[in-house]
Order: C-alpha cells, then sequence, then structure tokens
C-alpha cells in the first residue's frame, strides 16, 4: 500500500476505502462513495467558515501562519516592500514574474491611462448623502461601472479579461478619492498622467486650487508600502467570495464590489476602523487594564488582533510598525499610539490572549498611519479596499482558467422539517416559528 495514501473504516458497514493523499490533502469528492446503501447520498464533509477546506490550488500567495511567513508569487513581503514599487508588484501578483524595465514602463503607462471615470459615475456619486459611507458608496459605484462596460461579462476572452484588470486596478483609486470628496463637498479632481499611482491618488483626494499637486515623499512611500502590504492574502472571506461570484461567470466589476462588501465587515477589512473606534473608546493609557478585563469577561474583542491563519504574528503588523515610525516623522505622532502600544504590551503577557496565540495583525497599527495622514477612519476600508482588487483580480483570473473549477456551490446538512402540509390562512395558530416569536438563526 502506497504510504501516501489514507484507510478509513466505516463502522456503520465494516467497509475500507483507501483514498490518495496529495499535497496533504484528500479530495472531499472521495468520501461520497462511502455510502450504506446503494441509494445513500454518500458522505459529505462538515465544515463550518470552512475551517480546514481547501477550495483551490494557487500559485499566489504563500502564508505560514505558525512562522509568520508571508510571500506573494515565491517572494517575501519585507523585500517586495522595501525595493520594489506598488505597480512592479501588481505585475508581479497578476502575471507571475516581476517585470523587466521595459514592461514595467509599459504596464505603468497602461494603467496611467485608465485612471479615469465616465463622466456617469460623477452623476451616480451624487446621488449619494452627503453622510454616506465611503466603502457603501465605492462599492455602489464600481457595481455601476459594469453598466457602463457591459462587454466585461465575456470572461472567457483573455483580453477581454486582461483590459478590465487593468481599468479596475486604474480606477480604484478614482473611485476612492471621488467617495470622500463626495463626503466633503469637494469637486472632483481628476487623475494626473505625471504622477505615481499613490501621487495621483493624493492628488486626486487632496489637491485644491494648486495647479499642481505635490506629496510628500514620505507619506507617498508610506501609502505605497501600506497598499503593498495589503495586495493578496490568498483565501480569505472576500478574495473567497470574489472567486465564489466569479465562479458563476459574472461581470468582473461585480465581482469586485461583491469582494468589497465581504472586505467591508468589522472581523475583516473594516477592523482598522473600529480598532480606531476602540482607542477612542479607551481614550487613555490608564483605561488600559480595565479595557483588556473587559475583552477578557467577553465583553467585546479587542480589534486589529487575532487572526484565523497566522498564530505566531503577522509579518504585516511588523512592517506596519516601523512605516508609522517614518509618518510620525513627518506629521508628529498620533496621541492613540501609546495606547495602542500600551494595549499590546498588555495582551502581549496576558495568557488569555497568549493561549488563544492573539498577536496584532495588519489593521491593528495602520489605521493609526492613516489618521495621521489625514483620512476619516470611514476611508480605512476603502484604503484596504484599492490594493487588495489586484490580488483578487489575480485570485479570479486564476480560477477561471483552472479547469478543476466550476460554480462553487456547497452542500448543507438540512436540519428543518419535512413533508409539512400548508394549513390554510384563516386555520393557522400563532407558533413559535413566527415574526413576533422568532426561530434562533
Ligand atoms: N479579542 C479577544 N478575543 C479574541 C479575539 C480578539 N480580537 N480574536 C479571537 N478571540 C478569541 C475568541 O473569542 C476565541 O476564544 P475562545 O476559544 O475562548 O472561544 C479564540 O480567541 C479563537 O478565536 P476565533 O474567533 O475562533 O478565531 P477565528 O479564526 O474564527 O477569528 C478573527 C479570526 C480575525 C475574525 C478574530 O480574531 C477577530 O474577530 N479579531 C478581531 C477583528 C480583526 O481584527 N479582524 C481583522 C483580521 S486581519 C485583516 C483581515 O484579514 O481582514
Amino acid at each position: 500500500m502506497s504510504p501516501s495514501t489514507l484507510t478509513v473504516t466505516d463502522n456503520r458497514t465494516n467497509r475500507t476505502y483507501t483514498f490518495p493523499i496529495e499535497d496533504g490533502t484528500v479530495r472531499a469528492m472521495d468520501f461520497r462513495g462511502i455510502k450504506t446503501s446503494e441509494d445513500d447520498f454518500g458522505l459529505m464533509m462538515y465544515d463550518p467558515a470552512f475551517m480546514n477546506t481547501a477550495s483551490c490550488r494557487s500559485d499566489i500567495t504563500y502564508i505560514d501562519g505558525d512562522r509568520g511567513i508571508l510571500e506573494y508569487r515565491g517572494y517575501p513581503i519585507d523585500q517586495l516592500a522595501q525595493r520594489c514599487t506598488y505597480l512592479e508588484i501588481s505585475y508581479l501578483i497578476l502575471f507571475g514574474e516581476l517585470p523587466t524595465a521595459s514592461e514595467l514602463n509599459h504596464w505603468v503607462y497602461e494603467i496611467t491611462h485608465h485612471t479615469m471615470l465616465h463622466e456617469t459615475m460623477k452623476k451616480f456619486m451624487e446621488g449619494f448623502r452627503y453622510d454616506a459611507h465611503p466603502m457603501s458608496m465605492m462599492i455602489s459605484s464600481v457595481a455601476a461601472l459594469a453598466t457602463v462596460y457591459p462587454h466585461a461579462h465575456e470572461v472567457h476572452d483573455p483580453a477581454n479579461r486582461l483590459l478590465q484588470i487593468k481599468r479596475l486596478i486604474a480606477k480604484m483609486p478614482s473611485i476612492a478619492a471621488m467617495s470622500y470628496r463626495h463626503s466633503l463637498g469637494f469637486p472632483y479632481v481628476y487623475p494626473d498622467n505625471d504622477l505615481s499611482y499613490t501621487e495621483n491618488f493624493m492628488n486626486m483626494l487632496w489637491r485644491m486650487v494648486e495647479p499642481k499637486y505635490a506629496a510628500n515623499p514620505v507619506l507617498a512611500r508610506a501609502l505605497e508600502v501600506l497598499f503593498i502590504l495589503h495586495m493578496d492574502h490568498e483565501q480569505n472571506c472576500s478574495t473567497s467570495t470574489m472567486r465564489m461570484v466569479g465562479s458563476a461567470l459574472t461581470n468582473p466589476y461585480l465581482c469586485v464590489a461583491s469582494a468589497a462588501a465581504a472586505l467591508a465587515g468589522p472581523l475583516h477589512g473594516g477592523a482598522n476602523e473600529e480598532v480606531t473606534r476602540m482607542l477612542d473608546e479607551i481614550g487613555s493609557i490608564d483605561n488600559v487594564p480595565a479595557y483588556i478585563r473587559n475583552v477578557k469577561d467577553g465583553c467585546c474583542k479587542l480589534m486589529g488582533f487575532g487572526h484565523r491563519v497566522y498564530k505566531n504574528f503577522d509579518p504585516r503588523a511588523k512592517l506596519i510598525k516601523q512605516i508609522a515610525e517614518d509618518v510620525f516623522g513627518v506629521t508628529g505622532r498620533n496621541p492613540k499610539l501609546d495606547i495602542a502600544l500600551e494595549l499590546e504590551r498588555i495582551a502581549l503577557q496576558d495568557d488569555y490572549f497568549v493561549s488563544r496565540k492573539l498577536y496584532p495583525n495588519v489593521d491593528f497599527y495602520s489605521g493609526l498611519i492613516y489618521q495621521t495622514i489625514g483620512f476619516k477612519p470611514e476611508m480605512f476600508t476603502v484604503l484596504f479596499t484599492i490594493p487588495r482588487t489586484v490580488g483578487w483580480l489575480a485570485q479570479w483570473q486564476e480560477m477561471i482558467n483552472d479547469s478543476e473549477q466550476k460554480i462553487a456551490r456547497p452542500r448543507q446538512i438540512y436540519t428543518g422539517p419535512r413533508s409539512r402540509l400548508v394549513v390554510p390562512l384563516a386555520e393557522r395558530e400563532q407558533n413559535s416559528g413566527t415574526m413576533n416569536q422568532p426561530v434562533a438563526l
């Protein structure tokens, strides 16, 4: 018997089955053949929240959560962040190799020349209330782009896909900036093709009446590195959403809107906004021990702490702490930093956090930096969305090209009643499954 196999005995039938183990994985579909009778459906795997299910093969991002390793296409994240530009790494993530100088020039030209938004987007934007959340505006606006590019649904055409990929990477900062200016009531700023990706984003956010926007180079580089750290993170909630919606061959603008909606949640990309609110609520270093006690009592979570995959440290959080020093050198120190450092210090010594392997994640310090650069907390997740779009699109492209993939369709264990008779309306009595006494959902 090959050592790379798994043998299981079904004690219901005393039958034994042997399955191949490949890449440390057994195929869930092999278990379907384990039956008690001919008409038995076969065994399924039950895995709520996909805690132990690989849904795809991927060449894009490698994470070793126990050792705190993150690599894009095999390159360690710290090297990429120190040595490369954002668009260079977007090329790497999408095409698998770092570009040559001429490939990079061409790529930068292409992205730069797709940053303009169709004028109709202004009208969509103007429809939002003055206090609309920028993340909701961004999600709706990127979905609205599907109306501008209806041919984008031809997802089996590689040239068409590449065109939409360029448009999305180029236009996400333009939409983000528009949503920010809308919330301030400021006129929208058009892109400036002379500037780098992040400088141009800053230009669209902050240019007022000056003829040419000049970004502070330290802040522009800090933003660029933050973008690099957020570009991809394998099969997280939003990326899985991108793949799942994309598996129905949906227009990529709608896929990105769906993925961004998943990212908006406070347990995912929305956590950076929540960290800032939490630090405001704590208010001063003196209140940190009491707040930690509340967390341990289960009253709330320590936002920006914990990760499904990283159980040692989040390598992005380490790099972000360094960026904070650079930014605070220009802007002055964010007064909330001291509260954050004290939270981290106490939590890292406390058995509750140590035993659960809870460490600061990417969101713990990023919000503080964004705030110091000049962003409102509502913009933080929008800032996460811009670079993560690259990862989503690379994963989408990989999914489309993967002959093993089809429309995603998990199974369920049905636990409800069966084959009931419909009682006529006039004869029905109140029961426990009504709106007044809702069943537990
Ligand atoms: N504060 C306090 N306790 C926590 C925290 C936290 N931030 N995170 C997890 N725990 C506890 C949790 O209550 C559980 O305890 P017990 O075993 O006693 O029930 C234990 O740690 C294991 O947690 P879990 O909920 O099973 O872990 P998970 O892998 O399902 O959740 C997480 C991962 C990131 C959703 C969670 O750690 C969390 O909610 N963190 C706060 C939100 C946050 O910072 N999210 C950003 C994640 S990184 C960026 C991104 O990928 O979007």
